[in-house]
């Protein structure tokens, strides 16, 4: 030990004169480097695994950890371009130090910070169809009542949210409404959807959110399911209604999206949704906290 005394005590002042150590709670490590490292050596991180490259000559490494000791981990390394293993914790430091003349350094100071988390990619999508104007129970209104349940939905999931919007829009009396969408039905027609740039593959999990029409889904729900390959990925419905619950839709999307996951959907009351808001927040998280969704990118993504 009395060897390397005189190493601690320069890796000691080193230490501290390149700021000290930075340690917090963190599984993944970057391996930064603090001033410029000298005789072309460089040493990298990754995985727990040290690799030292550009020796010439027989060195010391230590690895510096703020954990009681202050230093552990003294190593020779013989091997010119030597390789080395070393386990390694937020904050601990590590310097090259030649065997042969303990005041020659043959590297800066590098040091375990925590790794920028990167963003985890966002895999879920929000869309729905929703309508503004006069609707039955709640008057006349500017945001749909699908739209506030969807709007909570991707605020307590991260989703992204995507409007279907038909290319012809709906009449804001009701009367008027009811017999647009009784035609529709009799028809089994398909109205256009004004913005079909979805990159469906970016996602693994899609909510889609419908008021209920006559029973069912509004046609153009329909038309938009039918425009993008599903499958593999989990479809989550959810909808507004007053006084059908579901209706057929849960039934309907399963025969439609034959080859993709179908949890048990949400009905919420249009009314609750547009007047009673923290009543539908607490309905959107219990029924989202039992969905099981899958983890980020575990899903098809393509
Ligand atoms: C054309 C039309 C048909 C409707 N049919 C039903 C129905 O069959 N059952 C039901 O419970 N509610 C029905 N409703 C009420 C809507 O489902 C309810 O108001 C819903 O919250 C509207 O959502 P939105 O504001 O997002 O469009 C209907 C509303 C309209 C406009």
């Amino acid at each position: 030990m009395k060897k390397f005394l005189p190493l601690f005590i320069v890796s000691l002042i080193l230490c501290f004169c390149m700021g000290g150590f930075s340690g917090s709670a963190n599984n993944s490590y970057v391996f930064s480097e603090v001033g410029a490292q000298s005789d072309d050596v460089s040493m990298t991180y990754e995985d727990g695994k040290l690799t030292i490259e550009g020796l010439d000559e027989a060195a010391n490494l230590m690895q510096a950890s703020f954990t009681g000791k202050v230093l552990t981990g003294v190593k020779l390394l013989e091997a010119k371009n030597g390789t080395t293993e070393v386990t390694a914790n937020i904050g601990d430091k590590f310097f090259l130090w030649s065997a042969t003349n303990a005041m020659r350094p043959l590297s800066a100071a590098v040091t375990v910070r925590p790794a920028e988390q990167p963003e985890p990619s966002n895999n879920i999508l929000v869309a729905y169809f929703s309508r503004t104007g006069e609707n039955y129970s709640v008057g006349t209104i500017t945001t749909g009542n699908t739209a506030i349940v969807a709007q909570m939905i991707a605020e307590q999931t991260g989703g992204d949210l995507f409007e279907i919007k038909p290319v012809t829009p709906y009449p804001s009396d009701y009367q008027e409404m009811l017999a647009v969408a009784q035609r529709e039905a009799a028809e089994n027609a398909r109205p256009e959807i004004a913005d079909t740039a979805v990159n469906m593959q970016d996602y693994d999990v899609v909510f889609i959110g419908y008021p209920i029409w006559n029973g069912d889904m509004p046609k153009i729900v329909y038309h938009f399911l039918e425009s993008y390959d599903f499958s593999g990925k989990t479809v989550v419905p959810f909808n507004t209604h007053e006084g059908s619950g579901q209706g057929s839709t849960q039934r309907n999307i399963e025969n439609l999206l034959p080859n993709a996951t179908v949890p048990r959907g949400l009905a919420v009351r249009g009314a609750t949704a547009q007047n009673s808001r923290s009543e539908a927040e607490s309905a959107v998280k219990n029924w989202l906290s039992g969905l099981n969704l899958p983890a980020p990118g575990t899903g098809s993504g393509a």
